[in-house]
């Protein structure tokens, strides 16, 4: 009687679910996915590239909207497309990793489709797997506001995009190749602004206009400080929060983020017939490495003349800690719903877990790999989602997460975190070495409740932003340092936290969290309950053929 009833109830949320499809606006694209040789940086690469672009087309959305995005893969390599930062309500079926999809094999195709609920913002998408990202793959994604729903500053001009990321010579085949030996990502060999070389890419600016510039660092590895010559900048948005407006001269963007700023174009007859330069160089590192880009204005001649903006110095910590408190959430205005953000009062509510992700380094047959925890994920031949999915006993992955600290020796292993439904889960991210780390977590932001230098403890707490912490899903963790989020576990499904940085997460410093609600710990029970249904033209693969 029981089961009959659950089954009516999933039927009927079957039927409201396709129901919220057919009535919301449906964004449809055909990708192909295919290898082009481009020459960047005066050298010739072959690149991955999006119907024959590089970047890829921009993702182009507005909130609520069905998204349908057919890919065929014509690669030699299986491939998946993820979707950085978008939250895609629970539906981790599209999210494009290796844990919850199966590749889309050499000369096929498969069609994702999500609803961008409730979200705004500035992202990217590109692809998750064998760390072809070093081969491009990637693309902008917008996500409008609704037309009713108030935008708290003046509709730009014009907007842009902005990709900026390091990028190195060698095939991504051959980095994939040094990095299964046991060796580290060499040093880049330079910094792109969408795809190209310096002064190669420029954005024309008319006199007095204002543009939005969406930025995202879609590299492999390497922070970078983001300043035009002579324009400051007013931040606007991270990563689908709108934050309190405040002018910066130059921004820190880590791997793996998004930032929309505002920049007004001058009016003055000598500033108008000039181009500018925009810089994106490396920080916390011990070499210089740079990108460019220009801005022109209508006749200006092409070379820009005076200083160049002068870039932080390289290992300032405290400077980039003072920017990323200074990004605060604006509580006066919704994002995506027309009520104000700070109508959720996440500090008043009560943690009801805290989770300590402590990343190292580890030796596995004398292979280099990264761990959390003490374990270094490794992958099963069946992505977890269908291995929950189809509820193969053999193979179920428990959560055997280890709580740090433990006294266990470092090893391999595929590290799953049970986590309840409707949890308010504290996370404090533990680098204990000299290198910046850049966290992402799927299908959520979190606020950014705090940063600080050393070991994390309890008193740490009392330090933290409770008030107007900015909410965003990637977070830079410095050398010898902790930062803490607190995260409301609302949307179910099976979850990737990974470092940002290619050459970790690859080398195995990523788990997964399964946010289950109750009565679904009990396999017998349907494992999908609130969950989107498992798509029907799902890819099989490994123990589900
Ligand atoms: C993005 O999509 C909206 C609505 O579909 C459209 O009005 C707008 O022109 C698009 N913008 C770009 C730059 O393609
Ligand atoms: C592959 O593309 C074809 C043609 O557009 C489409 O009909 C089909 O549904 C796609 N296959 C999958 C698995 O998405
Ligand atoms: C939070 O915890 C405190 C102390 O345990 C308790 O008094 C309070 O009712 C809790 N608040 C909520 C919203 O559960
Ligand atoms: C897994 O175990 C459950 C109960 O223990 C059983 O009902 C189900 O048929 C099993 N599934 C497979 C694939 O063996």
């Amino acid at each position: 009687m029981r089961h009959v009833f659950v089954e009516v109830v999933v039927l009927i949320s079957l039927v409201i679910l396709e129901l919220s499809y057919a009535f919301a606006p449906i964004v449809s694209y055909q990708w192909v996915v295919s290898y082009s040789q481009r020459f960047i940086l005066g050298g010739n690469k072959q690149v991955i590239v999006i119907n024959d672009m590089f970047p890829g087309p921009m993702l182009n959305a507005t909130a609520n909207d069905v998204i349908i995005v057919n890919i065929f893969n014509n690669l030699h390599e299986p491939f998946l497309m993820t979707w950085n930062g978008l939250q895609l309500r629970k539906n981790s079926w599209q999210d494009g990793v290796r844990g919850t999809n199966c590749p889309i094999l050499p000369g096929t195709n498969w069609t994702y489709r999500f609803q961008v609920k409730d979200q705004i913002g500035s992202y990217f998408y590109f692809p998750s797997l064998l760390l072809q990202k070093a081969a491009g793959g990637y693309g902008a994604i917008r996500i409008y506001t609704p037309e009713l729903v108030p935008v708290p500053f003046p509709k730009p001009d014009e907007e842009y995009d902005i990709l900026i990321g390091d990028w190195f010579y060698a095939d991504h085949t051959v980095m994939r190749a040094s990095l299964d030996t046991g060796h580290s990502l060499p040093k880049p060999d330079g910094i792109l602004f969408n795809g190209r070389g310096p002064e190669e890419t420029f954005f024309a600016f008319e006199p007095g206009k204002t543009y939005r510039l969406r930025i995202s660092n879609v590299g492999l590895k390497t922070c970078l400080n983001f300043r035009i010559q002579d324009h400051d900048m007013l931040l606007v948005e991270t990563e689908g929060t709108y934050v309190q407006k405040r002018v910066y001269s130059s921004l820190d963007i880590h791997v793996g983020q998004s930032y929309s700023v505002l920049v007004t174009a001058k009016t003055d007859p000598v500033g108008i017939y000039r181009s500018y330069y925009i810089y994106a160089t490396a920080r916390f590192t011990d070499f210089y490495l740079g990108g460019r880009a220009l801005i022109r204005y209508p006749n200006s001649p092409l070379d820009p003349v005076g200083p160049v903006p002068l870039a932080p110095a390289s290992w300032d910590y405290s400077s980039s800690v003072e920017q990323a408190l200074s990004i605060r959430m604006d509580l006066n205005v919704g994002a995506a719903r027309s009520n104000p953000q700070g109508s959720y009062h996440y500090g008043r509510i009560n943690v009801t877990r805290t989770i300590i992700l402590h990343n190292d380094v580890m030796l596995s047959s004398g292979k280099l790999r990264y761990t959390i925890n003490g374990v270094s994920f490794v992958y099963p031949d069946t992505p977890l989602k269908l291995v929950d999915h189809f509820q193969l006993n053999d193979t179920i992955i428990p959560d055997m997460f280890p709580v740090y600290p433990s006294n266990k020796t470092p090893s391999l292993g595929t590290s799953v975190v049970d986590i309840h439904y409707k949890d308010f889960v504290h996370i404090v991210f533990q680098n204990p070495l000299f290198e910046l780390e850049s966290y992402h977590i799927d299908g959520y932001n979190f606020f950014v409740v705090g940063y600080g230098f050393g070991a994390w403890s309890e008193s740490k707490r009392a330090g933290y932003n409770l008030v107007d912490a900015v909410s965003r899903s990637t977070i830079q963790v410095y050398p010898y340092s902790w930062a803490a989020i607190l995260i409301a576990m609302d949307n179910q499904g099976m979850w990737n936290v990974r470092s940002q940085k290619a050459e970790q997460w690859y080398l195995g410093q990523e788990l997964y969290m399964r946010v289950k609600g109750e009565g679904q710990e009990d396999p017998s029970n349907i494992p999908v309950r609130d969950e989107n249904p498992i798509p029907g033209n799902v890819i099989r693969c490994g123990k589900v053929l």
